[in-house]
């Protein structure tokens, strides 16, 4: 075969090679790490929701669903979020099913977003963010968190905000910092949002995991919000299904409508028999959510105090399923360096929090392990992590 003349990758997608988690996960696989870099459980979801999706391939659910997702997912999906925000939609109109959260957040710039928009973000920010703002032709307006706290600053936050700002696009509970946005500093954003006509697009795949009797704030739930706020969330995380890639939009008719336009040419639709499972799962009693926050919250504890028992700065995260630390007690500052030489010091793999930062002196010294492993799994990372070869 003859190599094209001309660069193959379109510009826009230019510095966006591999994800760091398909690196680090290879990586992980190549040296029999423990792979504390991606953000999958490595344990099953209910089996009652395991078996509605082999009930719903057996029932013959196996073709083309309906394109803004079955009518049953739609109610379960608006029945969510009355249940638990009090938020009131039509499941007709206000409810969009997609490929995950990460294909509504790509249909949702790409739907929403002209050739130089500009888009305010945070960083460290979810890395599909920065590539679909680049698909969509827009530019990333990163407010910069820094730990320890990871609060957003009210002056970095006007300031970047411009004529040309399209929308916002806030993720609570925050990957991959942990952070859950408290209502004031919710409130900052949508003051922003509401004074310059702004759209907000919300992604809370974490909404469900926000520990210590702290409360998620849906941005749409703050006055004035509803009208203008995209909430996207999936089923990935809250029912560890992360294969399944069922997610969903909801919000104002006009931007749902928007956003499935773009959707319908992306991937047309989503899994019909997951669809079909997670409408089952939404519907699962309290005593499932409470009870799978709570297990995680002890999975945060445990690996949290084999970090610091490593000598780690440890970030103690509100929500999500990841922390942050610094690892400059350790004598090193340079978190891609150490992730890369991780899993030979110490069979241990985790992600550098630096390739989610613009401003790379922030992000430089600190990386991100995930706590959704089994009990025993996380154990032997501290004991790997507390011990390495030189
Ligand atoms: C912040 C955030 N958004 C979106 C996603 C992707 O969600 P989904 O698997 O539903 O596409 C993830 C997955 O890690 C995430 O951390």
């Amino acid at each position: 075969m003859t190599t094209p003349s001309r660069a193959l990758l379109t510009s826009r997608l230019g510095g966006f090679g591999t994800t760091i988690f398909a690196e680090m996960s290879a990586l992980a696989a190549r040296t029999g790490a423990i792979n504390l870099g991606q953000g999958f459980p490595d344990t099953d979801a209910p089996a009652e929701v395991l078996e509605a999706a082999v009930d719903a391939i057996r029932a013959g659910h196996n073709q083309y669903p309906p394109g803004p997702g079955i009518a049953a997912l739609r109610a379960a999906i608006a029945a969510h979020q009355r249940r638990f925000y009090g938020i009131e939609l039509d499941p007709d109109g206000e409810v969009l099913v997609t490929t995950g959260a990460t294909e509504a957040i790509a249909a949702a710039l790409l739907a929403l977003c002209e050739p130089g928009d500009e888009v305010v973000t945070f960083e460290p920010y979810y890395d599909s963010y920065a590539a679909c703002i680049a698909l969509a032709g827009a530019r990333r307006r990163p407010v910069t968190l820094r730990p320890p706290d990871y609060a957003i600053d009210p002056v970095a936050l006007a300031a970047a905000f411009s004529p040309r700002t399209r929308l916002v696009l806030l993720n609570s509970p925050h990957n991959p910092t942990g952070k859950v946005f408290t209502r004031e500093e919710l409130e900052l954003v949508a003051d922003h949002c509401r004074e310059r006509d702004v759209i907000a697009v919300t992604d809370e795949v974490y909404e469900h995991l926000v520990f210590d009797g702290r409360e998620h704030v849906p941005l749409a739930t703050l006055p004035g919000m509803a009208e203008r706020t995209l909430t996207i969330s999936s089923a990935g995380k809250t029912f560890s299904v992360t294969g399944w890639k069922i997610g969903w939009a909801t919000g104002p008719r006009a931007v749902v409508s928007a956003t499935q336009t773009a959707k319908q040419f992306l991937t047309f639709v989503s899994g019909a028999p997951f669809q079909h499972a997670i409408a089952h799962a939404l519907a699962l009693p309290d005593a499932y959510f409470d009870s799978f926050r709570a297990g995680l919250q002890a999975k945060r504890d445990r690996l949290c105090a084999g970090l610091e028992a490593a000598g780690l700065e440890v970030f103690r995260p509100a929500g999500t399923y990841f922390v942050t630390a610094d690892i400059r007690p350790l004598g090193e500052d340079d978190g891609h360096a150490f992730c890369l030489s991780l899993p030979e010091r110490a069979r241990v793999v985790a992600v550098p929090t630096v390739v989610f930062y613009d401003d790379k002196e922030v992000g430089r010294p600190l990386v991100r392990f995930a706590f959704c492993k089994r009990d025993d799994v996380i154990d032997d990372a501290a004991t790997r992590l507390a011990s390495p070869s030189a």
